[in-house]
């Protein structure tokens, strides 16, 4: 066996310089939104951050192309199933382009690497006793992929608002009931486990109202992953439950098929054989699992936390596998004040958003104006003030009037100064080491809105710092002085930049262009007197400004 969940924490913990995060995998029965969106922009912000400070990152992301939901989609669609999906998950794929989203593998579920890794899965848990047949009986929300009793509907309906369909059908279950008293225990022994803690206490008490077993497989429909061996048992074929299937993804993402044996390839041809990429021989590759497992964190939305915090470490535990270290739940956009659905029409689509406004505003506004965690709203003003306010007249106004005034009067060039410790003394650059310590604080804890909005504390200071030095007024009074002035700000910039990198990307590194930042000085442990520019650096000419004021159209 690979690892034990229980004692592992001593193999794995010490040194390891990694973090594996990843997104959930998206249902690919529509084409993506705004919440889709919104959970790739917020993963990506902690990649980013994790590779600034020097870690080694794998960042996941993909799609979840099996059960009944994808089945019926294929169907309307006039398409079979595999067909409909490669079509959407590309549409999936080219999101992440357009969101600047920079994850280093994308996972899809109807791939080999990922279907092994299902039934060995599946095996382990059979092998430990927790899996077994029975009858289902009950309601199940196809939209939800989720069974409910009948205590828990809301007139009529799933609590999610998802329709329910009766279900009568073979099922073979999973014991997860066993995992109560283990679960509690894996809760209170690591309260970091689910955050924000407001979302671990509803889980806490979820789980200590007691587990019921749970149905894993299908059998009135085919479009999924066959139970391995005993598939055929009593006639009837099963399909592994597609949460079950979609979980997996992310012990699949890092080779887990591959952990102490060769997979069972015969095992495949039920499913149609293997694809190009096991077929060439990626299918060997070793050493993910052992230096990515377990997964740092994995981002969540709040609708889908109970499968993560309470299902998945309950297979993981019966499979003996080391759990993730931290599964985040973050809240549900509103549009404009309403719940967000098809069926009212208020889709929002997050490519004719960037093309409208640009990655950066989008990105900007989706982190700052929904506090991470919380719920938020959508309002096209908010984006626009946002855009205007603080991205133009703060962040871009700041670097447009600290380098056109360098241009114009030291030559293009970072100033002569005598002492960098008289700039590491002033009160701006103090206030710039105190900013990346605070975002550092706000990143470990997943406080993402508060790190972001510190850097912007932080640029307030440094506009109110050349307005109240008012070097235009210095270089015909103390040069000296002036200089001094224009390398804290210069120095206060690239702090600035470099902070804003996992947020903004294409803004926070445009602006280290044009401060002629080597890429490979753009991380966090450069932030320190001895990384700072040197006098007579050049920076670039004539710089344009960052931002666009967005101009809000009369509608008469
Ligand atoms: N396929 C499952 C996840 C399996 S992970 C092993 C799924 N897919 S989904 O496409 O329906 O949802 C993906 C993510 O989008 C979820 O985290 C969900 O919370 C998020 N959002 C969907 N609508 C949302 C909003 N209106 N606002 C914010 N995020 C929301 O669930």
């Amino acid at each position: 066996m690979f690892v034990c969940w229980q004692t592992s924490i001593a193999i794995f913990m010490p040194m390891r310089n990694t973090y594996y995060i990843t997104t959930p995998i998206y249902y690919i029965n529509d084409v993506p939104h705004i919440g889709h969106a919104y959970t790739n922009i917020v993963s990506d912000v902690m990649a980013r951050y994790m590779r600034l400070s020097g870690k080694d990152v794998k960042f996941l992301t993909g799609t979840d192309e099996h059960g009944q939901k994808i089945e019926r989609a294929a169907k309307a669609a006039n398409k079979n199933p595999q067909d409909f999906a490669d079509d959407v998950s590309v549409v999936f794929r080219n999101l992440c382009d357009v969101l600047h989203i920079s994850n280093d593998d994308f996972i899809r579920t109807t791939e080999d690497r990922h279907k092994i890794t299902v039934r060995r899965i599946w095996e382990q848990l059979y092998q430990n006793g927790d899996i077994y047949l029975g009858k289902y009986s009950g309601w199940y929300a196809v939209r939800d992929e989720a069974f409910y009793d009948e205590g828990e509907l809301v007139d009529g309906k799933a609590p999610t608002g998802a329709l329910v369909e009766w279900v009568e059908e073979d099922s073979y279950f999973f014991a997860l009931s066993k995992y109560t008293e283990k679960l509690l225990h894996l809760y209170s022994r690591n309260t970091e486990f689910i955050k924000p803690r407001h979302r671990y206490n509803e889980v806490v008490s979820f789980v200590r109202r007691g587990l019921k077993d749970i149905a894993i497989s299908r059998t009135t429909f085919q479009w999924g992953i066959k139970v391995p061996n005993i598939s055929h048992e009593g006639g009837v074929s099963h399909v592994i439950y597609v949460w079950l299937d979609a979980l997996t993804n992310y012990l699949s993402a890092v080779d887990y098929y591959n952990a102490d044996k060769k997979p069972d390839i015969s095992e495949l041809v039920i499913d149609g054989g293997l694809d190009s990429q096991a077929q060439s021989g990626a299918i060997n590759v070793s050493g993910n699992l052992r230096r990515f497992w377990p997964a740092d964190l994995h981002v969540v939305g709040k609708d889908i936390l109970r499968f993560h915090a309470v299902y998945w470490p309950a297979f993981l535990m019966s499979a003996d596998i080391e759990l993730p270290k931290c599964i985040v739940a973050h809240g549900w956009w509103m549009n404009e004040g309403h719940k967000i659905s098809k069926s009212l029409g208020n889709v929002i689509d997050p490519v004719a958003l960037v093309n409208e406004f640009g990655i950066d505003p989008v990105r900007y506004f989706l982190l700052r104006e929904m506090s991470f965690g919380q719920d938020g709203n959508f309002a096209r003003q908010s984006l626009i003030a946002r855009n205007n306010n603080e991205l133009c007249n703060k962040l871009g106004n700041l670097v447009h009037r600290v380098l056109v005034f360098i241009c114009n009067n030291t030559n293009a060039q970072v100033p002569h100064i005598q002492d960098i410790g008289e700039i590491y003394n002033s009160d701006l650059i103090q206030y710039a080491i105190a900013t990346r310590e605070k975002v550092k604080a706000f990143m470990q804890s997943l406080e993402l809105t508060y790190a972001l909005s510190s850097v912007f504390d932080l640029i307030d200071h440094a506009n109110a710092y050349i307005d109240t030095s008012a070097p235009w007024k210095l270089k015909n009074l103390d040069i000296n002085m002036m200089n001094v002035v224009l390398y804290v700000l210069v120095e206060a910039i690239r702090y600035i930049a470099i902070l804003l990198i996992p947020f903004i990307p294409v803004s926070a590194n445009k602006i280290l262009d044009l401060l002629c930042v080597p890429q490979n000085e753009r991380m966090l442990n450069k932030l320190e007197s001895s990384c700072a520019l040197s006098s007579y650096h050049s920076v670039v000419k004539n710089p344009e400004p960052l931002f666009k004021n967005i101009i809000i159209k009369d509608v008469t």
